[in-house]
């Protein structure tokens, strides 16, 4: 089982994704500061697993200020947040989660809890904001396994997994994971996802972990594979979904979902309720994340592209929502018009 973050006492302990698969090594984080780093850095990364860190780096940031007034710990939480708001800026769990800590420490203060008080208070709805994003992938794995068949392969982007989350599932692979668990035989067709890799190194890994028949291919394979009958389903996780259904996920999603649509291949979007935007109307409203060139012109060490190249490096693309065969929440399935369905959900 794997839980890529989680809390002690005394720091924000993390898996370091960037070593993976070569190495496993944890990561100590011992301030707000460093687990902001972490963020940016890739240490961690996938929004659910965004959003939970998030949450624990203001905690932390919470538990190690030092004075007693309730005013001064909101000023301090204030820049602690600003800090973690400007690490990644298209996954808006990262956003939710800033949100609802500031909340929560909005209504311990109104209640006159003591700067300790809050600090614990603080402490505790991180760690319940990572239980139920473990808990919400567990439904979504239920929910999303209902959908795929027996015997089926499915092709996934990127990493949306247990890594890329608060543990246990993950969205995409909860829904493999949630088939499996139904009694049925599903084996999962990863693509590289050019140019961090999640999908050679983290997918791969990940599943190879469980035992979940796996086979990797490059980014540019998958359009032959679909016109082989070989994919009987696309699902991938998602950054942020936009009001209308539009969803932002890893650059490269916008080409599977088109070839996806070509060959009359469902293509299923699996993602929490905190990767909802009803703020955005649609995916045009969307941040998209550009990295580092280097990312491009190198593969780890090794520089592959000449001096001086220009580069473009998005992180993101939108898929248009009318690729969207199904949006697979914790609250159940969204279809088109999701508008509609999306709103829905959180009326429920
Ligand atoms: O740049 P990354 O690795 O953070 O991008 C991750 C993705 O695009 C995932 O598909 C998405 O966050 C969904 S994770 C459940």
């Amino acid at each position: 089982m794997i839980i890529p973050v989680e809390w002690t006492d005394e720091a924000v302990k993390m898996l370091d994704q960037r070593l993976l698969p070569m190495e496993e090594k944890w990561l100590m984080l011992k301030s707000y500061t460093e687990v902001a780093d972490a963020i940016r850095d890739m240490v961690v990364r996938g929004a659910p697993a965004i959003g939970v860190s998030a949450a624990y780096g203001i905690a932390l940031g919470a538990k190690q200020f030092v004075g007693t007034s309730a005013a001064d710990l909101e000023d301090e939480l204030d820049y602690v947040c600003e800090v973690m708001g400007k690490t990644r800026p298209t996954a808006v769990n990262l956003f939710w989660a800033i949100d609802r800590m500031k909340r929560t420490f909005q209504q311990a203060k109104a209640e006159g809890k003591s700067v300790s008080e809050i600090k614990q208070i603080l402490i505790q709805d991180a760690k319940d904001i990572h239980e139920e994003d473990i808990e919400s992938q567990r439904l979504i794995a239920q929910f999303g396994g209902e959908l795929l068949k027996d015997d089926s392969t499915v092709l996934t982007h990127c990493n949306a997994g247990a890594l890329a989350t608060g543990g246990v599932w993950g969205t995409a692979l909860g829904v493999v994971r949630g088939a499996i668990n139904q009694g049925k035989k599903v084996s999962v067709i990863a693509d590289e996802t050019r140019p961090y890799l999640q999908g050679a190194r983290l997918t791969a890994w990940e599943l190879l972990q469980d035992d979940i028949p796996v086979t990797l291919i490059t980014d540019s394979m998958s359009g032959h594979i679909m016109n082989q009958g070989k994919i009987h389903a696309v699902v991938v996780g998602s950054d942020r979904i936009a009001a209308n259904g539009d969803v932002a996920n890893k650059i490269g999603t916008y080409m599977v979902a088109v070839m996806a649509k070509r060959h009359n291949i469902p293509f299923y979007v699996a993602a929490p309720l905190s990767t909802v935007d009803l703020n955005c109307p649609t995916g045009e409203q969307i941040p998209i994340e550009e990295r580092n060139i280097r990312e491009i012109t190198h593969v780890q060490e090794i520089q592959i592209a000449p001096e001086g190249i220009a580069v473009s490096n998005y992180a993101f693309d939108v898929t248009p929502n009318d690729l969207v065969t199904a949006i697979i929440t914790e609250k159940g399935v969204a279809r088109a018009p999701y508008t509609k369905s999306l709103r829905r959900m959180f009326e429920e």
